[in-house]
């Protein structure tokens, strides 16, 4: 596998303080715009930028070598990039976020300590009380998991990422919607359809449903406006998820327990997942109609549109 990594992203939005704000209050580790967890620090990059808009990507492969094959496959497609101090940069011809890939050792986050739980015929946890309730307050996020785009340049979007960077194609619904993954996770990118380039989601990752359930609901206790959809389990990359709004606007998602892609070989993409039957196997059965429509998407076209008169 030559891409194994998301590493990042970097999120513009008018008000960074905010966002800081935001990312302590939910657990995440760091400060002064750059955050993530304690095992991979620094995943988020919060600037300041006129509308909130995604702003770069970061990949890990494995070697330079690597580097060199993606600036082959760029040049085939006719995409510029810059290949020096051991990177590839590139700002997507599409949708203007910069992508950044590097080498990267492997790396997954520390298993989080067990938690004992009773099953039918199978019970352990004996004179025992459920774990989480001893926790004096909820586990944290560990990772960015994946981030989901929405852009008007589908098919260009996905030759640059697929054919060009080497994401690898999970699922996709009706050739509108592609999941790919540059890790074994099941997605760590979806690209989907929007009026304008913009982010439609990030997602963290959470221990288990315990955790992303109850990491949720506090949220929503202090925030009753946040909720956006969940909880529940997706049918495509099989992950129990929970979305809220964050307070620049931006969807996020709490998730656990997504499929994971070790053979690539092995996995069979499914391309016919039905539109209108694919959201859920429990928890609502239908994708709301905001996550076509974000509140605030007319302010996201406008600040677009301003920002394209200059380029
Ligand atoms: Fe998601």
């Amino acid at each position: 596998m030559a891409l194994h990594r998301l590493l990042g992203m970097k999120i513009g939005t008018p008000t960074p303080d905010t966002l800081d704000d935001f990312y302590r209050e939910i657990g995440l580790e760091g400060g002064n715009g750059k955050w993530g967890s304690a095992a991979a620090p620094d995943q988020i990059v919060i600037t300041e930028s006129p509308y909130r808009q995604l702003r770069e990507i970061r990949v890990g492969c494995e070697d330079e070598a690597d580097l060199a094959a993606i600036g082959k496959r760029l040049d085939h497609l006719g995409v510029t990039y810059d290949l020096s101090g051991g990177k590839l940069k590139l700002e997507d011809p599409s949708n203007h976020w910069s992508i950044e890939i590097e080498p990267t050792e492997p790396f997954d986050v520390p298993a989080p300590p067990a938690r004992v739980g009773n099953r039918p015929g199978d019970r352990p946890r004996r004179g025992q009380r459920a774990d989480v309730i001893g926790e004096s307050s909820p586990r944290p996020p560990r990772r960015l998991g994946h981030v989901v785009v929405g852009t008007p340049e589908i098919e260009k979007t996905r030759a640059l990422f697929v054919d060009g960077l080497g994401f690898r194609i999970s699922d996709s619904v009706a050739g509108l919607a592609f999941f790919t993954r540059c890790s074994m996770d099941h997605h760590n990118l979806l690209i989907s359809p929007g009026p304008v380039p913009y982010l439609n989601h990030y997602a963290l990752e959470h221990d288990d449903i315990d955790s992303v359930a109850r990491a949720a609901t506090l949220y929503l206790r202090a925030h009753e406006d946040a909720q956006i959809a969940g909880p529940g389990r997706h049918m495509i990359g099989g992950n129990i998820f929970w979305y809220m709004r964050d307070p620049s606007g931006t969807f996020f998602e709490y998730f656990a327990d997504m499929d994971l892609i070790d053979d690539d070989q092995a996995w069979q993409p499914r391309e016919d997942w039905p539109l209108e039957d694919s959201w859920s196997v429990w928890g609502e059965k239908d994708q709301p109609e905001v996550f076509f429509q974000p509140h605030d998407i007319e302010d996201v076209i406008a600040g677009y549109q301003k920002e394209d008169e200059t380029r």
